[in-house]
């Protein structure tokens, strides 16, 4: 699923480099007038650096190319710092999906409009 997501050229997928080596990235899925964020993830050793914030922001800036003003994700109800990147980002909690993984967590759903 993965792979097809970053060999698709409609979606969004922005790496960030250090000294040329990648300790940042963003997947998307683009869904027409609307896009979600499959994965941002950054490298332990570089993080609380302002990295993801940079990623979203250069995503940001891409979409708005591109007229698409809608973007949702899915976090585990337990990470914390994500949820802090994306409440800062202007993200607000839409509903919650109740048990979603398998260790019996719920997932919240966030979205944005741009
Ligand atoms: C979530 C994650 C991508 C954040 O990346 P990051 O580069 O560290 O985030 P940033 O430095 O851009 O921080 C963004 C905000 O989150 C908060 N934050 C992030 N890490 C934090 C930490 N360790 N302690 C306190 N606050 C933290 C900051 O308050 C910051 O907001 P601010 O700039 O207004 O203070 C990173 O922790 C990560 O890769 N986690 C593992 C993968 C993951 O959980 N991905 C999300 C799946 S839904």
């Amino acid at each position: 699923m993965l792979e097809t997501e970053l060999l698709n050229e409609k979606n969004i997928n922005i790496g960030y480099l250090e000294n040329g080596k990648l300790v940042g990235y963003l997947i998307t899925l683009n869904l027409g007038d609307e896009v979600e964020v499959l994965r941002i993830g950054v490298h332990p050793n570089f993080r609380n650096r302002g990295i993801a914030k940079n990623l979203f922001n250069s995503f940001f800036d891409i979409l708005k190319t591109q007229q698409i003003k809608k973007v949702f994700l899915e976090v585990s109800e337990n990470n914390k710092f994500a949820k802090f990147l994306y409440e800062s980002l202007g993200f607000k909690k839409l509903y919650t999906r109740k048990n979603y993984y398998e260790n019996g967590l719920s997932a919240d759903i966030y979205g944005l409009e741009i």
